[in-house]
């Protein structure tokens, strides 16, 4: 008992929690604390879709698509209107407005625009690290549950090992645990900051000392794609780490709070020598189209437009929130555009089940249990989730 009150009260301290999500902490999330909190006991990851499942929900018919974390309330209206004109004079290939692009992240970032490789989306630039990384052998050091492409292709395609790191019983990356599970083979370390599946943050100041020590280590690749969704994505960065020269690599994407998956932007931030070590295994740029650069460069830091899509990710979550513990489901508080919560059945019936009733979401299996994960929609298609939810749950 006194393992899961001290559990509970790390949480309240550590969470970058909505407030709406704090009444549910008086719920039985300790009983989720308790099957993580042990590491002796981990297994580890057992269980993710196939790649044939996820395709097999993108081509059905769905009503509520809430399986990859995109943002339904993008792009913005200035993005729209950039893809419009930039049509005209697509017939060029778009070198101007790339490196405008590049420079005006490098801008912002107060870094140079050699610091920055654009790409058709991050996974692209993720992919470049797998080969440059995948060929080195070795290992690399990563909490699991993470996002997976760079751990899983580089020990799937190359020889490296993946050292799986739990989570800490709050389902935060374990810092201390991932720095002692260096050694003398490892080639990377891939921090997930907000983690994808769970969506948890971990504290900035002590992410920011962990990539400065780990990095005169090992390279640390630090993968950011929902940073946007913190309510302060440039204090939680670890952009100031690549300013101070360290080696650090942060991926950035448009894909999710700009609301650009279909188009594919996105890009890394590191040291130009990294960069260039990276530039053989990656078209950079040059996989950007026109139209998608000029968007991105007409909704990049667009304030209001981020404000307003997630104060309605906001709402959706909090509506969501609602249905669970309306049904005494417990669920993981997220700072990010999905949730990940404890399910009662195997979670490839629960998936395809709720595909069925036309809603797509994804599972895991972890700690000896099955978790879904969804993203967060428009109202409405929340509301399908609910009923489709009501019936199986
Ligand atoms: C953590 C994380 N990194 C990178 C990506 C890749 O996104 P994209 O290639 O669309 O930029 C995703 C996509 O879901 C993700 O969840």
């Amino acid at each position: 008992m006194a393992t899961r009150t001290l559990n509970r009260r790390q949480w309240i301290k550590n969470s970058t929690l909505v407030t709406g999500s704090l009444a549910f902490l008086s719920g039985s999330l300790s009983d989720a604390f308790a099957s993580s909190s042990s590491h002796s006991k981990y297994i580890g990851t057992t269980e993710t879709m196939s790649g044939e499942m996820i395709r097999r929900q993108a081509m059905a018919d769905i009503k509520a698509r809430l399986s990859a974390n995109e943002n339904p309330f993008g792009p913005s209206e200035k993005a729209k209107k950039a893809l419009i004109e930039a049509i005209d004079k697509s017939y060029q290939y778009p070198m101007k407005t790339l490196q405008t692009l590049a420079e005006k992240i490098a801008e912002y970032e107060q870094l140079k625009a050699e610091n920055v490789m654009l790409g058709a989306g991050s996974g692209p630039l993720l992919q470049a690290a797998v080969a440059y990384f995948g060929k080195m052998g070795g290992n690399l050091v990563s909490g699991d549950p993470t996002y997976g492409n760079i751990p899983q292709d580089m020990s799937e395609y190359f020889s490296t090992t993946w050292k799986k790191v739990p989570l800490t019983s709050d389902y935060k990356l374990d810092l201390d645990a991932m720095e002692k599970a260096i050694d003398e083979k490892t080639v990377l370390m891939y921090v997930c900051n907000p983690n994808n599946p769970t969506g948890t943050t971990v504290d900035s100041t002590k992410l920011k000392s962990f990539c400065e020590r780990v990095s005169k280590r090992v390279p640390v690749f630090v993968d950011e794609a929902y940073i946007d969704y913190l309510d302060n994505p440039k204090d939680a960065s670890v952009m100031e780490c690549v300013r101070k020269g360290s080696n650090v690599m942060v991926a950035r994407t448009f894909s999710k709070l700009y609301g650009f998956a279909g188009l594919r932007v996105g890009y890394m931030v590191a040291q130009t020598a990294m960069l260039e070590a990276l530039k053989p295994y990656s078209k950079g740029g040059r996989s950007i189209s026109a139209t998608s650069g000029s968007a991105a460069l007409a909704s990049y830091q667009d304030a209001e437009f981020l404000h307003e899509a997630l104060k309605k990710t906001t709402e959706s979550k909090e509506y969501l929130y609602k249905i669970l513990k309306k049904q005494g489901y417990e669920y993981i508080p997220s700072s990010t555009n999905f949730v990940l919560f404890p399910i009662k059945t195997d979670g490839k019936k629960f998936v395809e089940e709720m595909m069925n009733r036309g809603v797509s979401v994804r599972f895991w299996k972890f700690n000896d249990k099955n978790w879904c994960r969804v993203s967060i929609g428009l109202m409405d298609e929340m509301k399908v989730f609910e009923e489709a939810f009501l019936q199986i749950a």
